[in-house]
């Protein structure tokens, strides 16, 4: 499925804007690491309007990064790891999941934290590992995400590629379900199944309070911005 990410997801979101405004929070910060980077969409737009940027991407998709090398060369250093157990020699200035790890999405007047990473305890580990990654006063940029409905996009006469997005309750706990369904002459050819653990906004900000984030701003619901101790 990852070789239809880029051709499905790319018609889909507007990467260059992103980059754009996630450079205006960034400000001066240089060293930025990638949680999720996926196949280097984001990151390849930010490199192409500030190529002095140093971005280090994670991720636990082989195939993806393999993409990522491909489109990014030696501009970015990639690394195929778990932001669970993030063991990188470097310290940033800041780390952002755009839709990586774990995104912000919208949930009737609030939001919640769809995390790719399931169990609790491994989320938690997750928020600390980063924050092991960073200087004080670096900021940890999550997302939100609009990938939480469902989409049927055609290619051409004979490809499509298809989006179901469900919530379901499985023991107490909330999961968003999304299937990627690719077609070809009405056949299905591939499928794969995402289960993202969904958590309520006050607990997932206790969370990072615990790891030792404070939430500073957030802008036009998109970005959630949170900065690890004082100021750097
Ligand atoms: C929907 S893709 C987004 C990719 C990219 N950020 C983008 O904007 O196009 C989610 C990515 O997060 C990665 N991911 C999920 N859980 C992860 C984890 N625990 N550690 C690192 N990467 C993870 C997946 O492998 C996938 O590449």
């Amino acid at each position: 499925m990852s070789n239809f990410y880029n051709a499905f997801i790319g018609r889909n979101r507007d990467y260059r804007a992103i980059a754009t405004e996630l450079l205006e929070i960034l400000g001066n910060r240089q060293k930025i690491l990638d949680i999720g980077i996926g196949t280097g969409l984001l990151a390849e737009q930010l490199i192409q309007l500030k190529p002095l940027l140093q971005i280090t991407g994670i991720d636990t998709s082989t195939s993806l990064l393999a993409q990522a090398q491909t489109c990014l060369g030696s501009q970015v250093e990639l690394y195929c790891q778990d932001v669970c157990n993030l063991e990188l020699d470097q310290t940033f200035d800041a780390a952002y999941s755009r839709g990586g790890a774990w995104a912000f999405i919208r949930d009737s007047d609030t939001f919640l934290l769809a995390s790719h990473i399931q169990d609790i305890d491994a989320i938690q580990q997750s928020f600390e590992r980063v924050a092991a990654h960073l200087y004080d006063g670096g900021y940890l940029i999550i997302t939100t995400s609009n990938a939480n409905h469902s989409k049927l996009d055609k290619f051409d006469g004979e490809m499509s590629f298809e989006r179901t997005v469900s919530k379901n309750w499985v023991d107490g706990e909330q999961y968003l379900i999304i299937d990627y369904v690719c077609h070809k002459h009405e056949s299905i050819t591939e499928h794969q199944r995402v289960q993202m653990r969904l958590l309520e906004l006050d607990y997932v900000e206790g969370m990072l309070s615990s790891a030792g984030f404070q939430l500073i701003s957030y802008q036009n619901d998109q970005y959630r911005i949170y900065q690890k101790g004082g100021d750097k």
